[in-house]
């Protein structure tokens, strides 16, 4: 009698097999679906996932787990390799919110202010910035411009935190994270109410009452780290719901709370496992960069990650 298998389980080994024939590594951001997150060789925030592409050495191709403009950012920083994003539908709406022709408008009316892009923006708007930051880093990089004004885009909540910190003069982008914006601070106040022994860690894309509630304001590899490093035993987690699986299952005896069920990225959510197989399988779908805008895009990343 044949035993029945778990499709789960039997996607997982057809990719293992076709990863290991095709040289391929997997690369997962920490919102991805808990099946995605258990199969990929390295899981990161968007800063490590930069890092990890740029240093990749052991692979051919790059199998790429998350939304558009992170499969983008590890193309242009391991352009000698195949990089395929399993959805191509798989977007990030606040990259959207700042289209190449309005950037280049706004840069016109700013001349000698530099431009600081968030990651989460296309290469086209890469290109025609100074320096790119992420999360993580945010508040270093703009601290490290000479200028006393800078440009910030298209993150204005992430514009305003970085304005928390710095004597410079931030210039904000009308954009925001849908998904991080449905974070409210009411919920964040009754949750603490419920939990008052808990810690609230959110991301610097929630709103800036949301921000105010908060004990820890982290991007999503800090939140991990400071998850392991922490005497916390309860944590009230501000952004997108991903991330709960790997802070559960590397902090088995903590108790992690999560603010909204609404916090979802639907794009994050594109990628499945049968997705990544049939990308495996057909070598689908190709992230490619024109080059007039990738050599200006990468020196842009690479700037900041000489910076941090
Ligand atoms: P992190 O770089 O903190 O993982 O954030 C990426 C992102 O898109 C948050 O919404
Ligand atoms: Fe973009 Fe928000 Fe999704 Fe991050 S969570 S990828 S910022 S829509």
């Amino acid at each position: 009698m044949k035993l029945a298998t778990d499709p789960q389980v039997e996607l997982a080994q057809h990719i293992a097999r076709l990863r290991t024939e095709r040289k391929a590594i997997l690369l997962a951001h920490n919102y991805q679906l808990p099946e995605i997150q258990d199969i990929a060789d390295f899981i990161g925030d968007s800063l490590e996932l930069s890092r990890r592409a740029a240093a990749i050495e052991e692979a051919e191709v790059i199998v790429f787990c998350g939304v558009w403009f992170m499969a983008e950012t590890a193309k242009l920083l391991s352009p000698q390799r195949t990089v395929l994003i399993p959805d191509p539908q798989a977007g990030c709406p606040m990259c959207d919110m700042a289209p190449v022709e309005e950037v280049r408008k706004r840069k016109a009316e700013l001349p000698g202010v530099p431009v600081v892009a968030y990651v989460n923006t296309t290469a086209d708007v890469k290109a025609e910035a100074d320096i790119c930051c992420t999360s993580a880093n945010a508040v270093k990089i703009v601290n490290s411009l000479p200028n006393p004004r800078v440009l910030f885009l298209p993150d204005k909540n992430l514009g305003l935190w970085v304005q928390r910190h710095t004597e410079k003069e931030v210039l904000l982008w009308p954009g925001y994270c849908p998904t991080h914006q449905r974070i409210l601070a009411p919920q964040v106040k009754r949750l603490k109410a419920q939990h008052p022994d808990a810690v609230v860690v959110v991301h610097p894309e929630c709103t800036p009452d949301v921000i105010d509630l908060a004990d820890e304001v982290l991007s999503t590899g800090q939140m991990l780290r400071w998850a392991r490093e922490s005497p916390a035993r309860s944590v009230i987690v501000g952004t997108e719901l991903g991330i709960i699986h790997r802070l559960e299952k590397e902090n088995p005896e903590k108790t992690f709370y999560q603010i909204s069920k609404l916090t979802v990225c639907p794009n994050m959510k594109r990628i499945t496992l049968e997705k990544v197989l049939w990308a495996l399988e057909d070598m689908h779908f190709r992230v490619e960069v024109p080059e007039g805008i990738a050599v200006p895009a990468r020196r842009a990343i690479e700037q900041m990650l000489e910076v941090v």
